[in-house]
């Protein structure tokens, strides 16, 4: 095996992410509705992304403010980019890992908001923790995230090309970088953090994307950016889409993510 660790995670194509990301910002909707805000709380917008949910999240705070929370530099200076005219210091940007996310907001919050993010997280109890460090008490974590299931049949024409002798050196047999939880291992692990009233679900999302190129596009840029660090050149990264996006046409729904989401409510006690 020639599969070298990586100790950094790999950088967001931020510019592509913004203007793909309609999914996520359509899954998002329920997940703000189900905030209950009045208006006036200070929320943490935990792997804020490019903003696009921030924006809205912001809209619903006219008194407000949010703290908007990424580890990725082009992801979060996007965001601050589209925000920072909008909504002045209303916002405020921090750069850090989730898992110190209540020592890099510096004080507790009324909300903590968060789509598409946990997955990317390994360590589900230390992410959990810093989740209830960074709430006040009686505040409430509103989540949704992948979950178990989560694009499987993606993921299994991602092993299989994996497999292939060129790009096996590199990628066969790596689990991935995702954590997909179930609901019960998530209601599990948000107790022994300290949460109550803990509700957990996961729902089917699927994704088809309209064509072979909106496919690969949107593998190389929200998917596979893990993967896609692991090789070196240019052109093993493009065999590695390639072959993904070829089995994808294949399947009985062509060019499909079968995404399945876990939502995720639960509250610090008071
Ligand atoms: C798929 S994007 C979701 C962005 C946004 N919430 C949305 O729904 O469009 C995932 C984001 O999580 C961020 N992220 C992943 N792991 C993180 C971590 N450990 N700490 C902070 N941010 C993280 C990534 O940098 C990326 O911006």
């Amino acid at each position: 095996m020639t599969q070298s660790p990586i100790d950094r995670p790999a950088q967001w194509d931020a510019t592509t992410y913004h203007w793909v990301s309609d999914p996520h910002v359509a899954w998002g909707q329920p997940i703000l509705d189900r905030l209950g805000l009045t208006g006036d709380e200070t929320v943490i917008d935990a792997g804020c992304g490019t903003g696009r949910l921030t924006a809205q999240l912001l809209d619903r705070l006219p008194a407000g403010r949010v703290i908007a929370v990424d580890r990725d530099a082009a992801m979060l200076g996007t965001a601050e980019a589209e925000l920072a005219p909008r909504f002045g210091e209303r916002v405020r940007f921090v750069q850090a890992d989730l898992l110190d996310l209540d020592a890099a907001v510096g004080g507790p919050a009324d909300r903590v908001f968060s789509t598409a993010t946990f997955h990317w997280v390994a360590d589900h109890d230390r992410l959990f923790a810093a989740l209830f460090r960074s709430l006040r008490p009686g505040g409430w974590l509103v989540a949704q995230c992948g979950g178990a299931g989560n694009i499987a049949t993606v993921i299994g024409h991602a092993a299989a090309v994996a497999r292939e002798p060129d790009l096996a050196p590199y990628l066969a047999g790596w689990p991935g970088p995702w954590h997909f939880s179930t609901d019960d291992e998530a209601a599990y692990r948000l107790a022994t953090a300290g949460f109550t009233d803990i509700e957990t679900a996961l729902i089917d999302a699927p994704v088809t994307q309209p064509d072979r190129d909106a496919f690969a596009g949107f593998a190389r840029s929200v998917v596979f950016g893990e993967h896609l660090a692991r090789l070196p050149g240019d052109r093993l990264r493009d065999r590695f889409i390639s072959g993904i996006t070829e089995r994808a046409s294949h399947d009985d729904s062509p060019y499909t993510l079968d995404y399945r989401r876990l939502n995720i409510r639960a509250r610090r006690p008071a």
